[in-house]
């Protein structure tokens, strides 16, 4: 039997899923470490693992290394170490140096947290991406502006879900984002080259080194401007072939970069950019499962329990080949009318009963936005719409049509 401990910092949905197919794996005995209650996981989750450890803060490295020690002295020695949330990817890293766990080691874990060395690790390999710049102070960020021209794009240097990310049109805009952050040593903003194009997904599994699988996702619009404008609903398309020239330079280009950072076993989500002129750049790469679904989507195109494969890629080291049997595409369902206004709330749903009519059996999952709730304040707002198709072009129109006919109201 293999230990493995599945660090869940809080309850959440999508953690859950991929530490029940963790614990479902033949010959694995799974314990938890949270600092949510035990009694916030669901029973039947509770009754496919083996122990579960409380710590006050789950990322934190410390706390982190005293729960798995525990877990340790009472279930026997931990094979594995597993999180899936960005924010664990470097204490889990530490942990696992300092008991001797198997696994991603601190400093890889850093290639892929920290965007600013992530860059300079791609520099230095000849790989295309942004220009950036650490700034801790007004007449960095001035200079580097002079530099590299209007527009740039702000944010923390280790960021997710594009929290804090800004836009700067021009020295009025860039000036007020620098007033917000307040950048000083030691609380560097990073500053780049805003990359004008269409962004994708680059989503991968790497085994002992050896490249295995991806997938693309494209998204309707970048995550960024659907951040800026709150009427926007996202929308993702996972293309049922990937193999044409347009994805080409990432094919060749993807797979460097992993290798540059380090990766050696492990699933990532790389997002990258393709410009007018058809050059690309990579934004940033996490060493992680994708968000957002995708590995929902990902299993629909390819008929294959990704999470599952994700958990016997950890826990073995096996990967069976996929194939992609359809393309499938994900729309967003955000509230509309009354975002970031306090105790705003979901009032009412508009056009699902049309729209599930027209789409009909395309559609093969759905999570309405709850009526009562407070909106999310990301991106992937509410719920979503899961549609599969063996066309592309027919999962695109129809994730359009959900986005352009389904509207959350929001009071
Ligand atoms: N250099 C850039 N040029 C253009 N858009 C960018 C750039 N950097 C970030 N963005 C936009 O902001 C979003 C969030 O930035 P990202 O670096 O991916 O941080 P996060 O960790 O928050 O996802 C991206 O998905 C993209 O839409
Ligand atoms: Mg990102």
């Amino acid at each position: 039997m293999v230990h493995v401990v599945f660090a869940i910092p809080f309850a959440m949905e999508n953690t859950l899923r991929f530490a029940r197919a963790a614990a479902s794996l033949p010959g694995v005995r799974l314990s938890v470490v949270s600092q949510d209650q035990p009694e916030k996981f669901p029973a039947d989750f509770r009754a496919q693992i083996v122990d579960f450890e409380l710590v006050r803060d789950a990322l934190v490295a410390d706390q982190l290394a005293a729960g798995v020690q525990t877990l340790a002295a009472r279930q026997g020695p931990v094979e594995r170490l597993l999180g899936v949330l960005e924010p664990l990817q470097e204490p889990m890293a530490a942990v696992r140096e300092r008991l001797r766990i198997r696994g991603m080691d601190a400093p890889t874990a850093r290639n892929f947290r920290d965007k600013a060395h992530m860059k300079e690790v791609f520099r230095a390999h000849d790989l295309p991406c942004a220009r950036h710049e650490l700034c801790a102070n007004v007449e960095q960020a001035r200079a580097f502006a002079s530099r590299v021209g209007f527009p740039l794009v702000g944010k923390p240097p280790a960021g997710a879900g594009s929290k804090a990310t800004a836009r700067c049109d021009d020295l009025p805009s860039l000036l007020a984002f620098l007033q917000q952050t307040r950048p000083a040593p030691g609380r560097e903003v990073l500053l780049e080259e805003f990359v004008l194009g269409r962004e994708f997904s680059f989503d991968t599994a790497t085994l002992h080194g050896q490249h295995v699988f991806h997938n693309v996702c494209c998204y309707y619009p970048t995550p960024l401007e659907v951040m800026e404008n709150p009427w926007i609903q996202w929308a993702v398309v996972l293309p049922q072939q990937i193999d044409g020239p347009e994805f080409a330079d990432i094919h060749r280009v993807g797979p460097r970069a992993l290798a540059a950072l380090g990766m050696w076993t492990g699933m990532s989500h790389m997002e990258w950019f393709r410009r007018s002129n058809g050059s690309i750049a990579i934004g940033e790469v996490a060493a992680r499962p994708p968000g957002a679904q995708f590995m929902t989507l990902m299993s629909h195109v390819t008929g294959v329990d990704l999470y599952r494969a994700f958990a016997e890629l950890m826990v073995f080291e096996t990967w069976t080949p996929l194939q992609r049997r359809a393309a499938a595409g994900c729309a967003y369902l955000r509230g509309q009318g009354a975002t970031g206004k306090p105790g705003a709330v979901v009032r009412a749903l508009h056009g699902v009963d049309a729209v599930q009519r027209e789409l009909g059996d395309l559609v093969v999952e759905a999570r309405l936005p709850v009526l009562g709730k407070p909106p999310n304040s990301s991106y992937e707002g509410d719920g979503f719409v899961i549609v599969r198709h063996p066309d592309t072009r027919v999962v695109t129109q129809a994730v359009q049509h959900v986005v352009a006919n389904v509207r959350v109201e929001l009071a």
